[in-house]
């Protein structure tokens, strides 16, 4: 495809004009610096504020003046069911049926409460295995998991790096890391796509062969909702977490959510950390002894739903909808590899700055991550000066998000020549 682009304004306008789904980015508030908006790329740590977001949450600050406890049954979108309003959606982007996906708590909450049904160590098969470098909140989740059994993480976690002077998994690597430690294997964790790198991962085989050791599989999918096609059902993934606040668009601290496949709905040898939410819903307000839960993703639920943040949740779920995550992705590869395109007709051979992120669009989501090999921090700054939002990552990486809901082909092209001029 690279071949076909060219690095002129016009041409980024001509790939505008011939996307199909630019005019979203006017169901957005784009951040100003100087009264000028910015060039947003922040979309993984924070996806932009749909202009809806303030009807949704708005619509339900009036039920609760107008109807105060009533909502529950009589708010336009009734309280008690409001958990159930997400489903379709998430599920779409979920590559999930409804059922098997949930909108609750935040990320590493559940994590920790996926961990309690699936991390269920014994005396011989009790490893955890990860990616070296997963996102800390990971890592913290899984040190503590792991004390939290009285073993020792030291000797429990086992964390698969990249090979000497590479900065990404070969997927090859991770299956004989899971053949290597086979049968201690108790549950294999990875992230979707990983925070830093911005590599997507092989879901599936990396899915099939932990399921060959018999071991559990699981995901972080924090960057990789809403950013790739998931097929999470199909890949018979045990669970996986992701949260909503990065390409859900649902606002800081946004609601995160839940899979687990429907293979595990009818076990009872399963334990589950439990709350009322989770309970039948027909006898939830019964008040009695002995928790029954929901059947499917449900019934992992513990408390009730955090109404404002749901609305916001949904504000963007149904804008997500109405764009469809195959034509998100769609554009995603073309805005990404044209992003790619335009820095290596910068630096060609490298001499400034590499792209850490692979070079094939099925083992990356949106993000590029780049290494600057020198005056990293000025360069970062800089670039935020002249109104690239981007972030910084420990020791010398920029991680760029071009987001195909809200970004465009000439914000691309207006990015590379500003860097340009810095690098
Ligand atoms: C990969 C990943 N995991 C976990 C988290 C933390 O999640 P939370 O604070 O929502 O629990 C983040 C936050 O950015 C993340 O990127």
């Amino acid at each position: 495809m690279n071949h076909t682009f060219e690095s002129t304004l016009r041409f980024a306008r001509k790939l505008d004009q011939a996307d199909s789904l630019s005019s979203y980015r006017s169901k957005f508030f784009i951040p100003k610096l100087d009264g000028r908006p910015v060039i947003y790329f922040s979309g993984n740590s924070l996806g932009l504020q749909p202009k809806q977001t303030r009807t949704f949450v708005n619509q339900e600050l009036d039920d609760w003046a107008n109807l105060g406890v009533e909502g529950h049954e009589q708010a336009h979108r009734p309280w008690l069911y409001y958990h159930k309003f997400s489903k379709k959606i998430l599920g779409q982007l979920a590559g999930a049926k409804p059922s098997e996906v949930v909108a609750m708590n935040q990320l590493t909450v559940n994590l920790h409460l996926m961990m309690v049904t699936f991390y269920r160590p014994t005396d011989r098969r009790y490893k955890i295995l990860t990616e070296a470098g997963a996102f800390s909140s990971d890592q913290y989740a899984f040190e503590s998991q792991i004390k939290f059994h009285g073993l020792n993480p030291e000797k429990t976690l086992v964390e698969v790096s990249p090979r000497d002077g590479e900065f990404t998994l070969r997927t090859s690597d991770i299956i004989n890391a899971i053949e290597e430690h086979g049968n201690e294997l108790a549950l294999i964790v990875f992230g979707g796509v990983q925070y830093y790198t911005g590599q997507f991962f092989d879901v599936k085989r990396i899915t099939d062969a932990g399921h060959k050791v018999r071991a559990i599989v699981g995901f972080d999918l924090a960057h990789a909702i809403g950013n790739v096609d998931l097929h999470l059902h199909n890949d018979n993934v045990d669970f996986a977490v992701w949260c909503s606040y990065k390409y859900l668009n649902a606002g800081p601290g946004g609601i995160a959510g839940a899979f687990i496949h429907e293979s595990h709905f009818d076990r009872d040898d399963l334990q589950r950390f439990a709350g009322w939410w989770g309970h039948q819903e027909k006898e939830r307000f019964e008040m009695r002894k002995g928790f029954k839960p929901i059947a499917g993703a449900d019934g992992w639920q513990v408390s009730n739903v955090p109404i404002f943040q749901a609305a916001a949740h949904l504000a963007s779920l149904e804008i997500l909808q109405q764009a469809g995550i195959k034509a998100l992705r769609k554009k995603s590869i073309l805005l990404t590899g044209y992003l790619e395109y335009l820095l290596k007709e910068i630096d060609p051979f490298e001499n400034s700055f590499s792209i850490i992120t692979p070079v094939k669009a099925q083992e990356r989501g949106c993000q590029l991550s780049i290494f600057l090999k020198k005056n990293g921090k000025r360069i970062f700054n800089s670039l935020s000066k002249n109104g690239v939002s981007l972030d910084w990552r420990e020791p010398n990486v920029i991680r760029l998000a071009p987001v195909p809901l809200y970004n465009s082909f000439e914000e691309v092209f207006r990015f590379a020549e500003i860097f340009k001029q810095i690098v």
